[in-house]
């Protein structure tokens, strides 16, 4: 049997434009008042344009891997930080909103996933707002089906040198995560091209 090691930071296929569903939700949030925001698990940064141009300030939290690789393409301007995980989860900012856009499903422990969302919800000030993006069903990555092996609770996909892993979501999966980690109701919700999305309200 294959000793599968997933390596998160490969998830990327990378896209270059911002999230529709970033540009979606920032127009309905920033009408709701919401100027401090952090993006957990921002990648490559394609969704920075459209955070900075609807909110006052801006964190942004990857691995330390990816944080070592991207930290010189972050703009040096004072409303806007770039953290590490770990060093994200010592300090105590809060944020009227955090967003999550294709992250949550190349997590492959739900231990580790209940963390983030437990995390989040704690770094949410009231009636803060979670935005979750994720792969729809089992139709996302069809594509390559003949390229993954099962793993866990979803799929290992053989990327380069390493394994990463992704899991699609059903709504009902999704919706019963996030609102028994955090107790969250949901606010808002959309569906592209393939992708579940969410606004949660604290
Ligand atoms: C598929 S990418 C999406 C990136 C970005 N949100 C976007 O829309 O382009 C998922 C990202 O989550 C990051 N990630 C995975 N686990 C993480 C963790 N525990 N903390 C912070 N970032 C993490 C990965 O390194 C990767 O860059």
């Amino acid at each position: 049997m294959t000793k599968i090691k997933i390596k998160v930071e490969n998830s990327v296929p990378s896209q270059q434009k911002s999230a529709f569903s970033v540009k979606w939700s920032s127009k309905i949030l920033q009408k709701e008042g919401v100027r401090n925001v952090a993006e957990y698990g921002c990648g490559r940064l394609r969704n920075l344009p459209v955070l900075l141009k609807y909110f006052d300030t801006v964190d942004l939290i990857e691995t330390t891997n990816q944080y070592d690789r991207f930290k010189e393409l972050v703009p040096k301007r004072n409303n806007l930080r770039f953290f590490p995980e770990k060093e994200f989860l010592k300090i105590n900012s809060k944020y009227e909103a955090i967003f999550m856009i294709s992250f949550l499903h190349v997590i492959p422990e739900n231990k580790k996933r209940k963390q983030i969302l437990k995390t989040s919800f704690e770094r949410l000030k009231p009636g803060g707002y979670l935005v979750v993006d994720v792969p729809q069903s089992e139709t996302y990555y069809n594509r390559r089906k003949h390229l993954m092996i099962p793993h866990k609770d979803g799929w290992a996909l053989k990327w380069g040198p390493a394994y990463t892993f992704y899991k699609s979501y059903y709504a009902k999966d999704l919706d019963s995560l996030v609102e028994k980690t955090t107790g969250m109701t949901l606010f808002q919700k959309a569906d592209y091209s393939k992708h579940l999305i969410r606004i949660w309200k604290k």
